[in-house]
């Protein structure tokens, strides 16, 4: 089992930029150092505003030298972490735990399919670089707008040869899930990161060949949608409150912030935990989790309040199962 180090402070080594908008930090820890298996992460702490928060970033690379490695992507629409994190200059303090082990690789498997879309390289790079150093049978599938938005591509493409194939969506390329999924061979395991379409229709392609549900191992970073981020009204009719619900602020951050006594864990959409009843709605809910099914989130009953928004409007909510 994994040791994790608690609370503990490192040094920003330095930080590059890999594509316009990713960014990697090196973090030396003070202390101890524990290393990683491919997909660990760091919680680390941030400052949103006054406020200060964890966010949880993938883990790069196997960290031989001791030093931490995370890959951060500015988003234009970030609740914030992505904003402090670029803030950050070489010789800066920066506090976390882990390493956590959240997404772990499997050994011994006949082959392996990697599927990365985005910023959601991150864990998929550090696993496709494990696999081929132990020579096991694999390939990687890698998503992006455009090809200057490929980070590691070169890292990759000298380990991994004939074995990667670099998919960009801006010159028409799509991500051929079902024939990707079709030649994979039997016992094979797929991991996919990248953003909620793209393992929704990963989860589909694999029920659909008749694959064991759990040799699809994936993450989520919970932060894209099917509709732009936009500001929205919850309402709490049980706690007569109504909260403005900002573009850079989660639903469940809101609630929080107005005294809502709630529950959450992962706040990555995939454990559920935040989840509360949905009494009426005035737009659309944009549900970015993973944790409902399909049918469950056509249903409109509950949403995670750490991921989902409301596509413009209003959502009135019940905490009934959280005040009991
Ligand atoms: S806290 Fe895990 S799904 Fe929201």
């Amino acid at each position: 089992m994994l040791q994790i180090i608690d609370r503990q402070t490192g040094v920003l080594r330095a930080a590059r930029d890999l594509t316009p908008d990713i960014r990697l930090f090196e973090i030396e820890p003070a202390a101890g150092f524990v290393p990683p298996p491919p997909g660990s992460h760091l919680d680390v702490s941030v400052r949103i505003g006054e406020r200060p928060d964890t966010r949880s970033y993938s883990i790069v690379g196997a960290c031989g030298d001791r030093v931490y490695r995370i890959a951060v992507k500015r988003l234009p629409h970030s609740r914030g972490g992505s904003a402090y994190m670029w803030s950050l200059a070489a010789g800066a303090r920066v506090s976390f735990t882990g390493p956590h082990d959240t997404f772990p690789l499997g050994t011994g498997r006949p082959e392996y399919l990697l599927v990365a879309g985005g910023i959601g390289i991150t864990p998929i790079f550090t696993m496709a670089m494990a696999l081929a150093r132990t020579g096991a049978r694999m390939r990687l599938v890698y998503a992006a707008r455009r090809t200057c938005d490929f980070a590691f591509a070169d890292e990759l493409r000298e380990a991994l040869g004939e074995r990667l194939s670099l998919v960009t969506s801006e010159t028409g390329g799509r991500v051929d899930l079902a024939a990707e999924i079709a030649t994979l061979a039997p016992g094979g395991e797929l991991y996919v990161c990248g953003p909620i379409g793209m393992l929704e229709a990963a989860k589909r392609a694999w029920q659909a060949n008749g694959r064991p549900p759990e040799n699809l191992r994936f993450e989520t970073f919970g932060s894209s949608g099917r509709f732009p981020t936009v500001p929205f009204t919850v309402k709490v009719p049980r706690l007569g409150l109504e909260i403005a619900v900002p573009e850079n602020r989660s639903l469940l951050e809101s609630l929080e912030e107005a005294g809502v006594a709630m529950i959450s864990d992962c706040r990555k959409g995939e454990c559920g935990l935040c989840a509360l009843p949905i009494l009426q709605v005035e737009g659309t809910v944009d549900h970015r989790d993973v944790f409902f099914s399909d049918v469950e989130k056509a249903s409109d009953a509950k949403l995670c309040t750490c991921v989902s928004r409301v596509a413009g409007g209003s959502i009135t909510i019940d905490t009934a199962d959280r005040t009991g």
